[in-house]
């Protein structure tokens, strides 16, 4: 694999190679087996593949989250050796590189970015789709993959890609866990001890919510979700919503739901200074 930093060499690479549209993997490096099961999805169905890993300042409403946020190269192409092939590469690119000047556009999702992570996490998404824009505009891929961990940011990108990038592909990637159930993430790391041995319950909580639709209505869902995260000491909830797949509307109640559709129970929650997100499949069917 090769390691370019610059639009310039991704261009030159394009040049000597004769594949020019690869599968293209985003990611903000800190690499765990949940980016990695993308990439072998990618290398699996595509030729040529790449991989970026950039620390996308727009999308951090928080700027202590974005100082804390791990950044550990080495280890991440260490990984990435053991996948990627020889025309393949890794894009790890600077601040500079991709914002040579202020980004100042304002991307529109309408009410896909009025629940959940667009309320809680305000600008969000409009960093996320600044980068990915850009990104795509360097990478120019066949095909994109992203994981369901983060199930509203997919939603959004779909939409980004029906806009402005009708011929790239977009695919989805299912949840990869720990053993406790957990699922991966570049913040897990970042959990106390304590914390990190009870994490395991949100997974747990989740499927137990999921099954409780055919007997109960959503605020009692809702209700024992938050009942049962704020009960784990410096667990604290932040939103947990049931949505339909496509629009991202929440249910309030059963009788709303199709069997037709599908339906996502979606969780934000704080363990202590840790921020985390989940999410389960769920619905009538
Ligand atoms: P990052 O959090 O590094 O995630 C990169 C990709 O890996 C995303 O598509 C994410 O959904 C996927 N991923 C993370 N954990 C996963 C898991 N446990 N199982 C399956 N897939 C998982 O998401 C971002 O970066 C950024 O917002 C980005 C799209 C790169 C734009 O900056």
């Amino acid at each position: 694999m090769k390691v370019l930093t610059t639009v310039k060499e991704v261009r030159e690479h394009y040049r000597i190679s004769v594949l020019r549209n690869p599968g293209f993997v985003p990611t903000m490096g800190a690499l765990h087996e949940g980016h990695l099961s993308l990439v072998t999805k990618a290398t699996d169905s595509c030729r040529m593949v790449a991989v970026s890993i950039f620390v996308n300042p727009t999308q951090f409403n928080d700027p202590h989250d974005l100082l804390r946020y791990p950044r550990t190269l080495d280890a991440d192409l260490e990984m990435l050796s053991g996948v990627l092939r020889e025309n393949d590469f890794v894009f790890v690119p600077s601040v500079e590189e991709i914002y040579p000047e202020p980004d100042m556009r304002r991307f529109d999702f309408g009410d896909l970015e009025r629940v959940m992570e667009g309320v809680h996490r305000p600008g969000h998404f409009n960093g996320v789709a600044q980068v990915v824009s850009r990104l795509f505009d360097i990478i120019r891929p066949s095909a994109a993959f992203f994981g369901q961990k983060d199930f509203q940011q997919l939603t959004i990108i779909r939409e980004l890609a029906r806009r402005e990038y009708p011929r790239v592909e977009i695919i989805a990637c299912p949840i990869v866990r720990e053993h406790d159930g957990l699922a991966m993430s570049s913040r897990n790391r970042r959990l106390l001890t304590q914390h990190r041995e009870k994490a395991g319950e949100i997974y747990r909580t989740l499927i137990a919510a999921s099954a409780m639709i055919s007997d109960y209505e959503i605020p009692e869902i809702r209700e024992f979700v938050a009942d049962r995260i704020n009960m784990i000491p410096d667990f604290r909830l932040e939103y947990f919503e049931i949505v339909e797949e496509s629009t991202l509307k929440p249910v309030n109640s059963v009788i709303e739901m199709s069997p037709e559709k599908k339906y996502y129970g979606c969780i934000a929650l704080w363990a202590g200074e840790i921020r985390l997100i989940d999410n389960i499949e769920t619905g009538l069917r």
